[in-house]
């Protein structure tokens, strides 16, 4: 089974971008971490700055079928894009909302997520731990 971590803009960054807040690992740190924690899982990872190319990736997803779900780290996209939100409700694909910091302990205009309520659920705060955390609901969620 196939299982998407789909990470939207800044995520490229990671690691550079605002360690203290972010930490110190890289996107490709994480996703090499996943690979050696989860051998049997087919990992598929994609980033794009562009909202337009993690709505794509999701579609692409669904249409070549066979993904648990996705693990959805959307970056300020969680915020305010309605369109993400419209593409996560198309699909049926569970999405795992995912997030390194705790958005509720920031700004105001980080504790809303337009994307939460037609998300599977929500994982804040536990830094690259939150990627992780994420999968392992998704396939709790697969054997349930
Ligand atoms: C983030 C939190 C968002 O508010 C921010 O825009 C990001 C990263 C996180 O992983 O903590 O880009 O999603």
């Amino acid at each position: 089974s196939s299982l998407l971590v789909l990470n939207g803009p800044n995520l490229s960054r990671l690691g550079r971008r605002e360690p203290e807040v972010y930490g110190t690992m890289t996107l490709d740190d994480i996703n090499e971490g996943l690979m050696g924690r989860y051998v049997d899982v087919n990992f598929e990872f994609f980033q794009s700055e562009y909202e337009g190319g993690v709505i794509e990736k999701l579609y692409d997803c669904e249409d070549r079928g066979g993904f648990i779900g996705a693990v959805l780290n959307a970056g300020a996209l969680t915020h305010y894009s309605i369109a993400l939100r419209d593409a996560i409700s198309a699909v049926q694909l569970p999405v795992v909302e995912v997030h390194l910091s705790n958005v509720h302990a920031r700004e105001g205009f980080r504790q809303t997520s337009v994307l939460a309520p037609v998300c599977a659920g929500v994982i804040s705060g536990f830094g690259a731990d939150s990627y992780r955390l994420g999968v392992e609901a998704l396939l709790q969620r697969l054997q349930a």
